[in-house]
Order: structure tokens, then sequence, then C-alpha cells
């Protein structure tokens, strides 16, 4: 059951899940602790998400730009992720939990790639929580390649170029038939987008909170709701309450 104060629960919620290497820092710990510590709190916000009728929970896991990190940490990051499809796919399938995942997948190369495609198929007629996972992802190059496709079809003469539109743009993108987020929360207090759904979160409600993602949980979850619940989103118009007053 849903508080009252929750009554408007957002219907898709993006995570930039940032802040593992300084939760270990902090300790003393190897920074790969702190990210295994994050798979932790990956799991109780799923569940959190699930619980509270959200539909779409989107985790930014690995950005294009994070191939840059040295080699070693790389790899315990993609380490961490063939885990977590392994040991916890039968689990969300279980939950009936949908996975979906975003970023450029054409360039990956080992096992990766399979995993994915393994987990989306696995749980593609699966009703309750979509679980988006953004892997090498980067806005930029994701609305790279949805112009490239409309490029394209306008060199073929498909399409003319006074046709394009941002629906037709956004039907391009990798979340093509996700709706846009209605709440965009980053931990560990940067406040920043760092190249996560620009296009998308035009209308986003932003929240930025101070604790480091390894100690992100359900009670951080739910009042991050909380807050989302007390916005007053426009979306350029006057809000209901402005509008009643009569301007
Ligand atoms: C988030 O934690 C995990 C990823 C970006 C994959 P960081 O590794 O960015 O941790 P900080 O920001 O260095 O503390
Ligand atoms: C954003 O965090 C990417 C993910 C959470 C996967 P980063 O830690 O990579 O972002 P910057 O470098 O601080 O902007
Ligand atoms: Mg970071």
């Amino acid at each position: 059951m849903v508080s009252p104060e929750l009554a408007i629960i957002p219907r898709h919620v993006a995570i930039i899940m940032d802040g593992n290497g300084r939760w270990a820092n902090k300790r003393g710990l190897p920074r790969t602790i702190g990210h295994s510590k994050g798979v932790e709190a990956v799991r109780e916000t799923v569940k959190a998400a699930a619980d509270a009728g959200v539909e779409y929970l989107t985790l930014f896991a690995f950005s294009s730009e994070n191939w840059s990190r040295p080699e070693t940490e790389v790899n315990d990051l993609l380490g961490l992720l063939r885990k977590f499809i392994r040991r916890d796919l039968a689990e969300l399938h279980r939950e009936n939990v949908r996975i979906r995942v975003i970023g450029e997948r054409e360039k990956l190369r080992g096992d990766i790639l399979p995993l994915l495609l393994e987990a989306e198929e696995t749980t593609r007629h699966n009703t309750s929580l979509t679980l988006v996972i953004a892997f090498n992802y980067g806005s930029r190059d994701e609305i790279v390649r949805a112009v490239t496709k409309l490029a394209r079809e306008v060199e073929a003469g498909k399409l003319s170029a006074d046709g394009i539109t941002a629906q037709l743009i956004g039907e391009q993108l990798d979340t093509a038939d996700i709706p846009d987020p209605d709440l965009i929360i980053r931990t560990s207090g940067e406040e920043r987008l760092s190249n996560f759904l620009l296009w998308q979160a035009a209308y986003s409600e932003l929240l930025f909170v101070p604790d480091y993602w390894p100690d992100f949980d359900r009670n951080r979850f739910f009042d991050a709701l909380k807050v989302f619940a007390s916005r007053d989103r426009r979306f350029g118009g006057l809000s209901a309450k402005t509008a009643a007053a009569g301007g």
C-alpha cells in the first residue's frame, strides 16, 4: 500500500548511481569494494521501485566515457555486471521484472552483449517493473546514432528533411518505447547529468542527494518519491494551482 504523501508516483525513475569510489575511499577500502556494495543498493532499489508501483526504473550502470578509467577498474565493473546478470536474472524473472538495455551495442566485445541480450530475451514478456540498464550509454552517442539513421533515410529519399520532427528523433533513440523519466536522481552530491538521458530529461524533475550510492536504500528511495510528489510540474504551462486562482 502506498501512503497518501506518495500519491503521485512517478512512472519512470532514472538514477545516476554515483559515489562508489568515494564511499570506499572514506573507509580506506579499494574502490572495487565500493562497486560491489553498490550492487546491493541496486537490488534494494529495484525491489523498492517495484513495491512503490514505479513502472520503469533506469539505472546508469556504465557510461560511454567510463572506458577511460584504468583497465582494472573497467574490468571490475564489467565483472560485476556479469555477476549481477548471472546471479540475479532468475530471481528478477521470478519477480516478473522485464529487463531492457540501452546504450551502444554494436562495438561491444566478448560475452557482455550475449548476456545482456539473454537478460532481455528471458524477461521480455514480464509485466511488472521494467528495469532499464544503461550500459555503454552516452546521450550524445545515442543522439548521433539516431540522427544518422534519419539522415540515411533522407539520403535514400524515404524521408524529407522537413519531415524531421521531435517525435521522429525520439523514435530512433534507444528509449523509443520507454516514457521520458519523470524523476532523475543522482547520488553522491554531484549536480550534473554526465551525458545521461539529455534528450529525455527535457521535463524531468532532478533530485541530487548527498548519499554515496552504496548507502542508497529503500528508505532513501521512498524519500525521493516524497520529494517528487511535492514538486509542481508545469511543462511550460501554468500549474493547476495558479490556473485555478485565475493567474
Ligand atoms: C559510480 O561510482 C559507478 C560508476 C560510475 C560505474 P564511481 O565509480 O563514479 O564513484 P566516485 O564518483 O569515483 O566516487
Ligand atoms: C556517471 O558517473 C556514470 C555512471 C553513474 C555510470 P561518473 O562518475 O562517470 O560521472 P562524472 O565523471 O563524475 O561526471
Ligand atoms: Mg563518479
